[in-house]
């Protein structure tokens, strides 16, 4: 056989597969499977260069050569082969059809036992996912070959099987014709990774089905229909339950045709998953499938479901695991799941590829609304020549003819397999292959097979400039990580499509910033369908642990493979191990089912976002006033909102007279399926009451004796010595009860250790020598005022070497008799220098200072955009328990909006507070360790406490993929300052 004509071509795609039907377990007429697992133990052969072996044929293979894998498995997690990763670029030349000859391969084989009347019966071998491409025989004879990698390939073997042992034998190929078609941004890892299974099945049996729903305006009546074909002439009887699974009514199919009218039907949403089951019979085989009774639609440009309009809040999902890699089974799938669900995630887009069918059945089953993607990313064809020929390259595979076929086999694929799904309100023609006619054909094709569901493609936005594109096959307009403006221009429009970010909050590292406010344009335009969140997951390879029992987790390049994009497969919600990272705790309360508003008389409006629940089925409403973070009262409102509705409320009890906020809670009703009774869904917190007093200035009072020296002046007073350094304009030795403070001199702090969404601008920061600033004092003084105390005046500038003046500073210190001191700093940033990270001191206390309790937002780090994970309170903690473990180290754990903060050792307190709200962090390592490290394994802790005060502390954004960041969240005015009071305290 020519083995390379097969996977290099268009025309042998596919040889020996049967035509793609619908995903169903059919089952003996009294519910006995039909199916032969062939999942578990496997004979297993790796070779690392395909043509060396199999370029004549099958070679005779010694047994003994063979070791065992268990399938569903990628052969790199079993240490076959290496792993790599890479984004945009293809790990093959571009050169389609032809991949490497080198191609590293695997033989599996696997025997089983057919009994006589299994053998009676026709046989289909199918393989729900391999990567990427498989040859089959069947005892030795060729079977067929296909590709496709998520999607099932099933084979009829009946001919080639014998009552008794059998063997089959698979030959996994990692290139071939369709490694140009999935170029997903995801390590890149092979072999049999989905379930493959044999299924017998009686001679004449049901091929297919395609069940549609109708609903009558008023919602009153649905008509379930039901298209059935069959191989070979048997009849089938339909027969349909309501959910809870009594039977409604039986019919026979006839002319491939069957429906049932309903009335006052149960609809399907992801607020109401509830489901029909329809069994197809035969007499000698059943098939039953779950039924989401539901109309999807788009009325003047809204997308309406069962007659509400509806908004997705979603996120992008790959098959990814740091153990299995892709070969996720269904204990992982519904992990996912249903931290989803009990994150309010409502839907849930496929990037870039069919999931595993138990997907989207359990997407079916709790609630989700699905954009079901095709297997196709041709990104890598726009980094043909290198990343600059975007416009041209791009659409390279969208617009070749010959290519024509495989586009159009992958979507009808998707569309075949997974269009009985309830959940799935559209289909996406694919992730990032440019535009062309290619899509233009396909769309059209799910158009005029499908009529109940939307069809989406990003992909539109990069067709040939010089062509008259088509998108009237798209129901959407789509984009991804488009800024606000876009949003907000394309949604004022008055005729245009619905619109989709079907990625959006590049959550990439410490972040996304900005999920309130994308949220909040999501909620102003009924147009605005939602989006999904790249990504779901940090993608990583488990490696064990390091001798001090710390987990390593590798990404990109670290596997010696070229190319490969670093750690840019690390950008999800959820750690590789699914703990959420705080960017899906910010998104879980941005999502909130139910929102406030605080009208100036002190009511507040409570909206439920729901569309067809009643707040009483998902929540308990109750509230508690603060004043200065600490708890005045505390009640609660026994209210039902309608969905879509809203209710108005006043909190009773004391309001607070100064720094008040009202916290009002939305906690899980008992019975629900995601949430335990209590849990916490979601609040809100609004200014109520008096507004926060700003502090006066510390005055200075008290006995300072003032020893001036050139370089120094050295502050004593009751129990303390502070020295202040002339040359850096800050203290250089603190000490309390003869306690030292600081263990190294205070520093101005303009650095953050580069987030990966600073990853833009980190280049800009550094070589603006913001990591390395150089102070120089041009003039200072220390005066006794008759009142008391010590006032020191500096005028300094804040440049680095070879850098111009950033920051241009007067500063003024207050010290009093007892100790207090007040940094007080107003700058003038010169506006050639890039905004900047921070503006702020760092000081080194000894380690023994572990103990932090602050005001602010806590518990969780928060920043300017992202912070409503977090509450404003009184939160205490440890300098340990602070730091907030990225895989790639980098800034972290900061707390926003603080009005007070005490770090403790067991003698010493030192307090801290502002003029107005600061940020904070408190932790073992410095910045520059976090900045330089790669690996949160390789942390060392720099030995004492490292504590950062910030005037402010610019946003986080998501500019590691989305746009920059905003200038409202960058701190760049002209014009910057800070004033902090800090009073050391004996215990
Ligand atoms: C998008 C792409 C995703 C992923 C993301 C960056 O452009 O569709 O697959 O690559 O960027 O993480
Ligand atoms: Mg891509």
């Amino acid at each position: 056989m020519d083995f390379q004509k097969l996977h290099e071509s268009v025309s042998t795609m596919r040889v020996g597969t049967e035509p793609d039907r619908s995903f169903y377990l059919p089952t003996g007429p009294h519910g006995e499977s039909r199916r032969l697992d062939l999942s578990g133990e496997w004979a297993f052969r790796w070779f690392p260069d395909f043509s060396a072996i199999f370029s004549s044929g099958m070679p005779e293979l010694d047994p003994e050569d063979f070791g065992t894998v268990r399938v569903p498995h990628v052969w790199q997690t079993d240490g076959y082969d290496r792993h790599q990763y890479t984004n945009i670029r293809y790990p093959i030349p571009y050169d389609p059809p032809f991949v490497p000859d080198k191609n590293p391969c695997a033989l599996y084989v696997r025997r089983f036992s057919v009994s006589r009347s299994q053998k009676n019966m026709r046989a289909y071998l199918n393989c729900e996912g391999v990567d990427s491409c498989l040859y089959l025989w069947v005892n030795g004879v060729f079977a067929g070959f296909s590709q496709v990698s998520h999607s099932t390939n099933e084979f009829d073997v009946t001919d080639l099987l014998r009552a008794g042992e059998n063997t089959v034998t698979v030959l996994v190929l990692k290139w071939c014709l369709g490694t140009y078609f999935e170029d997903q941004d995801k390590l890149r890892m092979s072999g049999i990774f989905r379930d493959i299974y044999l299924l017998f099945r009686p001679e004449a049996h049901l091929r297919d089905f395609f069940v549609k729903t109708e609903l009558r305006e008023d919602l009153a009546a649905a008509t379930v229909r039901c298209d059935v074909e069959t191989r070979g002439s048997c009849s089938v009887t339909a027969a349909l339950f309501d959910p809870k699974g009594t039977l409604l009514d039986e019919a026979p199919v006839t002319g491939g045709k069957v429906s049932f009218s309903l009335s006052s039907p149960a609809l399907w949403s992801a607020e109401t998953p509830v489901l029909y089951r329809l069994e197809l019979r035969t007499g000698e085989e059943t098939v039953s499938h779950a039924v989401g009774i539901c109309r999807r639609e788009i009325r003047d440009g809204v997308v309406f479901f069962n007659g509400k309009k509806i908004k997705l809040f979603g996120v992008n999902r790959h098959d990814s695991d740091p153990v299995l890699g892709y070969a996720v089974g269904e204990e992982e799938l519904l992990r996912d799941l249903t931290l989803m669900k009990r994150h309010n995630v409502n839907a849930i887009r496929t990037s870039h590829y069919p999931p595993a069918p138990k997907l989207l059945e359990l997407a079916g089953r709790m609630g989700f609304y699905v954009v079901c993607e095709a297997d196709i990313e041709c990104h890598g064809a726009a980094a043909q020549a290198g990343l600059a020929r975007y416009e041209e390259d791009y659409p390279d595979l969208a617009m070749r003819e010959e290519y024509a076929p495989v586009i159009l086999d992958r979507v009808r694929r998707c569309v075949e397999r997974d269009k009985n799904e309830c959940c799935i309100l559209m289909w996406s023609l694919g992730n990032e292959s440019g535009y062309g006619p290619n899509f233009e054909a396909a769309g059209r094709w799910v158009k005029a097979r499908d009529d109940t569901r939307l069809v989406h493609y990003e992909g539109m936005n990069h067709g040939p400039k010089d062509r008259e594109n088509d998108f009237s096959m798209l129901d959407v307009y789509s984009t991804m990580y488009a800024d606000f403006p876009l949003a907000d221009e394309y949604c004022r429009k008055s005729e245009a499509k619905p619109y989709f970010q079907c990625e959006f909050a590049h959550a990439m590292g410490n972040g996304p910033g900005d999920l309130e406010d994308y949220v909040l344009q999501m909620l102003k335009y009924d147009r605005y369908l939602g989006g999904c969140v790249w990504e779901w997951c940090d993608h990583a390879v488990y490696m064990g642990r390091t001798a001090d029992g710390r987990g390593k987790y590798f990404y990109g390049g670290d596997f010696g493979e070229y190319p490969h994009d670093g750690n840019f497969c690390m950008d999800g919600l959820v750690y590789p191990d699914r703990k959420p990272h705080t960017g899906l705790l910010e998104y879980k309360n941005v999502i909130r089912p139910i929102r406030a508003l605080k009208a100036p008389d002190g009511q507040i409006t409570l909206t439920n976002l729901r569309r067809f629940t009643r707040s009483s089925a998902f929540a308990r409403i109750s509230y508690e006033m603060r004043a200065a973070g600490e708890t005045v009262c505390t009640g609660s409102w026994n209210v039902d909102i309608p969905p879509e509705g809203t209710v108005t409320v006043v909190p009773e009890g004391p309001v607070p007279a100064e720094d008040g906020t009202l916290v009002i809670r939305y906690n899980a009703p008992k019975g629900d399926p995601f949430f335990r009774e209590g849990e916490l869904i979601g609040f809100d917190e609004l200014p109520y009451g008096g507004g926060r007093a700003v502090p006066a200035p510390v005055a200075p009072v008290g006995r300072v004796r003032v020893d001036e020296a050139p370089l120094c002046f050295t502050l004593t007073g009751a129990g303390f010595r502070y020295v202040f350094d002339r040359r850096t304009g800050l203290f250089r030795e603190m000490s309390a009860a003869g306690s030292t403070i600081l263990t190294r001199p205070m520093e101005f702090n303009l650095y953050r250790a580069p987030t990966d969404n600073d990853r833009n601008d980190r280049g800009l920061w550094e070589t603006f020598g913001y990591d390395r600033p150089a102070v120089r004092v041009y003039e200072s003084t220390c005066e006794t005022p008759p009142s008391g105390g010590a006032v020191i005046r500096c005028h300094l500038g804040i440049s680095s070497v070879s850098i111009l003046r950033i920051l241009d500073v007067t500063e003024t210190v207050t010290v009093t008799g007892d100790g207090e001191i007040e940094i007080s700093a107003e700058a003038v940033r010169d506006l050639r220098a890039p905004y900047l990270p921070r503006f702020g001191l760092r000081l080194f206390l000894p380690r023994a200072f572990d103990g932090v309790e602050y005001t602010g937002y806590g518990p969780y780090e928060s920043y300017l955009d992202k912070h409503r994970a977090s509450s404003y309170g009184v939160y205490t903690s440890s300098v340990a328990d602070q730091h907030e473990d990225y895989l790639r180290p980098q800034e972290n754990s900061s707390h926003w909006g603080c009005t007070a903060l005490a770090v403790s050792s067991d003698s010493l307190r030192l307090r801290a507070s502002g003029a107005r709200p600061f940020c904070f962090n408190a932790s073992v390592y410095t910045q520059e360790e976090l900045a330089k490290k790669a690996h949160n394994y390789e942390l060392t802790p720099c030995g004492d406490t490292v504590l950062c005060l910030d005037g402010d502390q610019s946003g986080l954004g998501s500019g590691s993929c989305g746009p920059l960041l905003r200038k409202n969240m960058q701190l760049c005015d002209e014009h910057l300052s800070f004033r902090f009071r800090l009073t050391p305290e004996i215990l």
